[in-house]
């Protein structure tokens, strides 16, 4: 009798830190130790017979970088171990993996329910592109199940949240809006950039589909643009069509990159929210800082489900200084080392004002319903001695 069992995969039972070093890497007959980089735009096959057979999907095997290239594999296998999912398709920014997850499983007539506090240009994306090819898109706030409950019907195709949110850090209840897609048999998307795989895995709590931003946490060292979808063989075989006919592809550079990243994922991970819990609970205690947003302190509205759901609280936090858009400006401005810059993720510190920059192409009123006030700062927590940030932040605080 054959035996049809797939062969034991040797990473099987592994922790997180040792899928993030080794999970993908099909050593090839070179023998490298280091992920290879395949600078190669297309592959050469034996004979026609064999070209026919691998572009009609007939026999495996790559054809074309658009759609697969083995560096990018290593990455997209990587991230599918780390979170849990069955595949992953790596892309080209955050932005284009929403994108490719809403025109593969989109269609005119369908509707996204997403929550208030996403990124400001996912907000765009839905918005103004989506609505565009005939989806409709209603913002709910993050954590009121009701008005989530509320707002699914038939049409309902995706639930889109971010958790915890930028730049709010409001936790979603992952399990309780999986029960709300359930409901109208829609899919769960949990955007997992700021906690990445490393404290959390919502796919383990029911998520259907997770999205990464690559540009954050992943690479960790602000120095390429990615993107990434996990979720079912069945719906990444959709993203993956999309991204042959579309084209929004992760470099094989980038994809090393960040491979290199995600080596040190889960030990960075604990290092910059070390330092976020410790600026966080000093930042509570300045006279010119009205409320400082971060999960990880007791008085956080969210705090017990994030201490639930999360294995430490992030990088990311966010802090409403006594004033308005002067005294955020002139704390900003202040700094001396930490970067004025809209990304986060980085080992570097990074500060921004959302209402001028990621959040600035919403309406007055939008801004308001997402809680982007003009004395609201946000820091991404780099991996620099706490006391030198704290001093940095120190000099325009202390004018306030
Ligand atoms: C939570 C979140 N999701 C998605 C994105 C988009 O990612 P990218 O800039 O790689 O397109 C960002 C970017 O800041 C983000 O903060």
């Amino acid at each position: 009798m054959s035996d049809h069992s797939a062969p034991p995969n040797p990473l099987d039972g592994l922790a997180l830190e040792t899928l993030a070093v080794r999970a993908g890497h099909h050593r090839t007959e070179q023998g490298e130790h280091s992920e290879p980089i395949f600078t190669t735009s297309s592959y050469v096959f034996d004979s026609a017979e064999q070209a026919a057979a691998r572009f009609s999907g007939e026999e495996a095997g790559n054809v074309y970088s658009r759609y697969t290239n083995p560096t990018v594999r290593i990455f997209e296998e990587r991230i599918a171990a780390l979170e849990g999912g069955d595949d992953a398709v790596a892309t080209a920014s955050g932005m284009s993996a929403i994108l490719s997850t809403c025109m593969a499983l989109l269609a005119s007539g369908d509707k996204i329910v997403c929550s208030k506090s996403v990124f400001g240009t996912t907000t765009v994306l839905f918005t103004k592109y989506m609505k565009k090819f005939g989806v409709d898109v209603e913002f709910v706030t993050l954590t009121d199940i009701s008005a989530w409950e509320n707002a699914v019907c038939s049409k309902t195709k995706l639930l889109f949240a971010e958790t915890p949110s930028n730049p709010l850090c409001d936790i979603a209840d992952i399990q309780a809006l999986k029960k709300v897609a359930q409901s109208c048999d829609a899919l769960l998307v949990i955007d997992n950039c700021f906690c990445t795989p490393a404290l959390q895995t919502p796919i383990a709590l029911g998520a259907d589909l997770i999205i990464h931003s690559a540009t954050k946490y992943l690479d960790g060292q602000g120095r390429c643009m990615g993107g990434a979808v996990v979720g079912s063989f069945a719906l990444m075989d959709e993203v993956r069509g999309f991204l042959r006919s579309c084209g929004p592809t992760m470099s094989p550079f980038n994809a090393w990159v960040c491979l290199k990243g995600l080596e040190t994922l889960a030990i960075r991970m604990q290092a910059h929210s070390q330092n976020a819990m410790a600026l966080a609970t000093w930042l509570d205690a300045q006279e010119s800082v009205e409320t400082v947003f971060y999960g990880g302190l007791t008085d956080h509205p969210n705090h017990a489900l994030a201490a639930k759901q999360q294995s430490a609280f992030g990088g990311v936090l966010s802090f409403k200084v006594k004033g308005g858009k002067a005294e955020a400006w002139q704390v900003i401005n202040h700094t001396q080392f930490l970067s004025i810059t809209a990304n986060l993720g980085d080992t570097k510190t990074t500060i921004c004002h959302p209402a001028t920059t990621t959040h600035g192409r919403l309406s007055d009123e939008d801004k308001k319903q997402a809680g982007i006030t003009d004395n609201l700062v946000r820091v991404s927590v780099g991996l620099e001695n706490i006391h030198d940030i704290q001093h940095d932040l120190q000099r325009g605080l202390s004018l306030i």
